[in-house]
């Protein structure tokens, strides 16, 4: 049998945010976070990979639809976060720092549940060019 084959599609937001932990103190947050913790929030340009991992359909000759998978990402990730400031906006950040770790954790899991379980689904989020995660790892 043929090896497991990864399409990657890239996707681009940009978002504010701001890092705080409320059970610190305002010195502890500043000393910490640094920039990111400007009380005024901030903007990031993020650049986002979404890596499916699986076996290519004999029938088509894909792995999956490029296309469907564009329309996923734009409709749970990209209308989700552009141009939206990530911790007043984004339910998921209410209550979660919106750390590049957990922006990339939140989009997998709400990519995974539009995804077909044959799949492996990994996310990759730059926040800077210099500094990006992956998820999970
Ligand atoms: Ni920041």
């Amino acid at each position: 049998m043929s090896k497991k084959i990864t399409i990657v599609r890239s996707e681009h937001f940009n978002a504010a945010h701001r890092l705080f932990n409320k059970n610190w103190s305002n010195e502890k947050n500043e000393a910490f976070y640094g920039k990111c913790n400007n009380p005024n929030y901030h903007g990031h340009n993020y650049d986002l990979e979404v890596m499916i991992t699986g076996y290519i359909n004999k029938e088509s000759g894909f792995l999956i639809d490029m296309k469907l998978l564009s329309n996923v990402i734009k409709d749970e990730i990209i209308d989700y976060m552009d141009h939206k400031n990530l911790n007043l906006d984004v339910p998921e950040f209410s209550s979660l720092i919106p750390t590049a770790e957990n922006i990339a954790q939140v989009i997998y899991n709400r990519l995974r549940s539009k995804i077909q379980d044959e799949f492996e689904l990994k996310v990759k989020l730059y926040e800077t060019s210099k500094n990006f995660v992956i998820y999970p790892s």
